[in-house]
């Protein structure tokens, strides 16, 4: 017989199909009760303690399947409140003032729940007047010209055929003037025939999930704190997501058992800025080697660093247990969605396989202006350039902050374009900068929306110092040394 409760906070109904194992038919009940909107958005949930002792089954399987719909996208939890029904964009157009509303569905055919969609702070009520969130470069200085004039030598020089279909696995050209950029720059164990260009990491790593479930993976190691929507990619895979804590020296290495693969950002860990100590980089190489799981190398922002020379990547020491993963998101352009995935030979077809099934190929005339740019060393005099400027934001905003804030603590500025502001015990925490922010029309990402499990975790800020445009970069600054301040 089915087993049913009913939440005191939310008035809902729940049934949990007896077959198969108690957490993943908790997982199935608060999924649909969220997509059918019967649990609605912002809505508590019963604590663990409560929901345990209802359902009659241990606290540890009600905090897996919350931390699995944490992960999906489906709640959210913050330290010190009740977990919640995350906020639903659903993507649906609503009605513009005056104009009807958008047709429903015909009869009998009821249209698909609108599923949740990671928009972090993105989704912004508000106006925004200055805009410190991390993860885009300042796109006032995409090369533009240098673009022109490539796609213009693409268009007169590469005939007819570069408007057909081609290999999954993407442009030769793009390939090519990609492993001699990565051998070079990044130190990747990098061959032609081992990359497959992506829209982007993100369907990357969406493919790479997949696979990975396939082949009868069922947890992946992901960082914490992490990237959200990377965690629900590869939660929407049907994977679980096993937070793999970071510290000063980068994510942990002691892997869980259950791990097929773990998701690991080397040079800058993302959000914390740590780069991976060399014995966990060693560590890593050695399970994935002993263990045959997979390291998936995220490497976002590793041309910039700023300190030293940059930190050569982790593939290059294990070539056969590693994915490296690129993109052009924060040294061009996150719109073009380009990236690319260097692959252990035995990955190769079933990726390129994946992808031919998940959209053909990725565009082909931004990759060959891609290549071209590369191939002319105007991607290199782009990126040098953007470095010295990226160096000089950071020095403006780590002197910014001791002298306005000295009591913020700003970690991870030796490389990337963003910095993490710890918040210290006894001044304002996240909620309070983030209202008195909101209230200058200053966009900001709490720390807090990196946690998976946000329990005893600090308070602080992620600033993205490379999104303002050069023109508002100290009206953006000043914003932020009065919203740290002291007192209120
Ligand atoms: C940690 C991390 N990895 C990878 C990426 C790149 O993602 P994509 O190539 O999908 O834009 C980003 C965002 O730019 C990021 O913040």
């Amino acid at each position: 017989m089915a087993e049913e409760w009913t939440s005191p906070g939310v008035d809902l109904h729940l049934e949990l199909d007896p077959s198969g194992g108690r957490r993943d038919a908790l997982e199935r009940a608060l999924r649909d009760a969220v997509r059918s909107g019967r649990l609605g958005p912002g809505a508590v949930v019963p604590s663990t303690r409560a929901l345990a002792a209802q359902l009659g089954v241990s606290r540890g399987t009600v905090t897996a399947a919350y931390d699995q719909l944490i992960a999906e996208g489906y709640l959210t939890a913050r330290q010190g409140a009740a977990t919640r029904v995350a906020e639903i964009r659903s993507g649906l157009p609503s009605a513009e003032p005056g104009k009807p509303a958008p047709e429903g569905p015909p009869p009998g055919k009821p249209s698909p729940a609108p599923r949740p969609v990671w928009a972090g702070s993105w989704a912004t009520a508000g106006t925004v007047a200055h805009d410190l969130r991390p993860g885009r470069p300042d796109l006032g200085t995409f090369p533009a010209s240098a673009w022109l004039r490539s796609t213009r030598r693409v268009l007169t020089t590469a005939g007819p055929e570069a408007h057909a279909l081609s290999d999954p696995r993407g442009r030769p050209e793009l390939r090519d003037a990609l492993a001699g950029y990565l051998r070079r720059v990044r130190g990747v164990d990098a061959d032609p025939g081992r990359i497959v260009i992506t829209s982007g990491y993100a369907q990357g790593l969406g493919l790479l999930a997949r696979l990975l479930g396939d082949a009868g993976t069922s947890a992946v190691a992901m960082e914490e704190p992490g990237h959200p929507y990377h965690r629900m990619i590869v939660a929407r895979a049907g994977l679980r997501v096993a937070p793999l804590p970071v510290d000063g020296l980068g994510a942990r290495t002691d892997l869980p058992v259950d791990a097929g693969a773990v998701v690991l950002t080397p040079a800058h860990q993302y959000p914390s800025g740590a780069t991976l100590a060399p014995d966990r980089r060693r560590a890593a190489a050695a399970w994935a080697r002993d263990t045959g799981g997979l390291v998936v190398e995220d490497d976002y922002d590793g041309e910039f660093r700023y300190d030293r020379q940059p930190v050569g990547s982790l593939q290059g020491t294990a070539p056969g247990h590693v994915v490296y993963a690129g993109t052009a998101s924060k040294t061009l352009a996150p719109a073009l969605r380009l990236a690319w995935l260097v692959l252990p030979a035995a990955l190769v077809e079933p990726v390129a396989e994946a992808k031919r099934l998940a959209d053909a190929h990725t565009p082909s005339l931004g990759q060959l202006v891609l290549a071209d740019l590369i191939t002319g060393h105007a991607y290199d005099r782009h990126v040098r350039a953007a470095r010295l400027r990226y160096r000089r934001r950071r020095d403006e905003l780590v002197g910014a902050l001791r002298r306005r804030a000295p009591h913020v603590r700003v970690l991870g500025v030796a490389a990337g374009l963003h910095a993490l502001v710890l918040l210290p015990d006894g001044g304002p925490g996240e909620a309070e900068v983030m209202a008195r922010a909101a209230a200058r029309g200053l966009a900001l990402q709490p720390l807090g929306e990196f946690w998976q499990r946000p329990d005893g975790r600090p308070q602080g800020l992620v600033v993205g110092y490379s999104t303002p445009l050069r023109s508002g970069y100290a009206a953006a600054l000043d914003a932020l040394c009065s919203v740290l301040r002291y007192k209120a």
